[in-house]
């Protein structure tokens, strides 16, 4: 992939797999500090202590629930590419640290859609599984997101469905998934390795899966494109690091911009691709970039997203709402004395920039931790291993 683009470019990873003992202190004397202080709990060296002689005899510490809790919303606080960070302390945490089973974090992945789903009315969510430990790593999700629709690659080279999940869709093949129907809208298995062993793959019940079919206010033929998208966004291949632990296994969910769907996923030309399409459909004219068909194509997919969701009653936000709710967050957090670290380049949305008023700011990229970080590495080995 070129270097230059922005989704490898600056892929947030810091930490290779086990830290040493002292590396690990110091990162737990970090964020215990950061804990006691936030939270106003007072001196912390009685709990850095402990940290200390657990580590010195295991190889690693224990998190409180509190401390687990605390964590996962900072992690979410310190997400520099996230425009919605506002709600970071209404984050509910699932503790499953006792998790580590392919089947049962399956099936606790599939609890946790319906507990953020909720009919459409989303919540923010993450459900945490057992840690990486020097006795053994920790489980870990192959997908990306907890829903992901399938790629299917033709004998032509073409794609039917999301060319972004082409990988993941033949490798859950190779691991002996028959595939779906072939629809451009498969919802692709959840693929779960234990520790390292071989991984498994887990059809996600329907009952998991809440999807919206795409309507427009004032097209009725929009509906016969057959367009559609699921509700919640569930990261679920990034590690929760928290004081130098890291949870490779924590699908995290809060709910859709508008534009993530209307202006990347479905109109991007190495995602699906339709604007084309869609202009063709609107009578516009594509021979020439001059008539703006792509902006105005743009436009009406985005109308057509946020539109729908709303009819469904599915939570979603637009972009003009977020960025001054993220502005809101700026100001409430430097009241704080906190610094807020963020990537204008993700911040500001794919469609009317300059409308918002996030495109006329700049951002400090300052990286803190607890963090959520993507570890290609392990990955990468883990998929070597299985694929080759
Ligand atoms: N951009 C990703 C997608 O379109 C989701 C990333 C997280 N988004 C969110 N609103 N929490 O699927």
């Amino acid at each position: 992939m070129d270097p230059a683009r922005k989704e490898s470019g600056s892929t947030p990873h810091r930490r290779t797999p086990e830290p040493s003992p002292r590396d690990l202190l110091r990162a737990a004397a970090e964020f215990l500090t950061l804990h006691h202080t936030e939270e106003r709990l007072g001196d912390p060296a009685r709990r850095i202590a402990a940290a200390r002689a657990e580590i010195a005899d295991t190889g690693t510490y224990r998190h409180t629930t509190r401390e687990l809790v605390f964590g996962a919303r900072v992690a979410w606080r310190n997400a520099n590419r996230c425009i919605g960070r506002l709600y970071w302390h209404s984050l509910s945490v699932r503790d499953r640290r006792d998790v580590r089973d392919a089947g049962e974090v399956a099936e606790a992945s599939a609890d946790h859609l319906r507990e953020a789903t909720r009919d459409g009315r989303i919540r923010a969510l993450i459900t945490v599984f057992a840690p990486d430990t020097p006795e053994r790593p920790g489980p870990r999700i192959w997908n990306e997101q907890l829903i992901r629709y399938a790629g299917y690659t033709r004998p032509d080279g073409g794609v039917t469905g999301d060319p972004r999940n082409a990988g993941l869709t033949a490798a859950a093949r190779r691991l002996g998934w028959p595939g779906g129907p072939g629809t451009p809208f498969d919802v692709l298995p959840l693929v779960i390795e234990d520790a390292g062993a071989a991984p498994l793959w887990f059809t996600l019940p329907e009952d998991a899966v809440l999807e919206v079919e795409l309507t427009h206010p004032e097209y009725p033929w929009w509906h016969a494109l057959g367009l559609r998208w699921h509700a919640v966004p569930a990261i679920a291949n990034m590690c929760l690091e928290i004081g130098g632990v890291c949870y490779p296994a924590a699908p995290f969910n809060g709910w859709y911009m508008g534009t993530e769907i209307g202006a990347r996923n479905l109109a991007d030309t190495d995602r699906y691709d339709l604007l084309p399409f869609i202009a063709d459909r609107l009578g516009l004219d594509t021979r020439t970039d001059r008539s703006l068909w792509k902006d105005r194509a743009l436009v009406e997919l985005n109308r057509s997203v946020l539109h729908s969701f709303d009819q469904a009653g599915v939570t979603v936000t637009d972009h003009h709402t977020e960025s001054r709710r993220f502005l809101t967050h700026l100001g409430r957090e430097e009241r704080k004395g906190r610094p807020v670290g963020a990537d204008w380049s993700w911040i500001v949305p794919p469609i009317s920039g300059s409308a918002t008023p996030v495109f006329h700011r700049t951002f400090e990229a300052v990286e803190l931790t607890p963090a959520y970080v993507h570890h290609p590495e392990a990955l990468e080995r883990a998929r070597g291993a299985v694929l080759s």
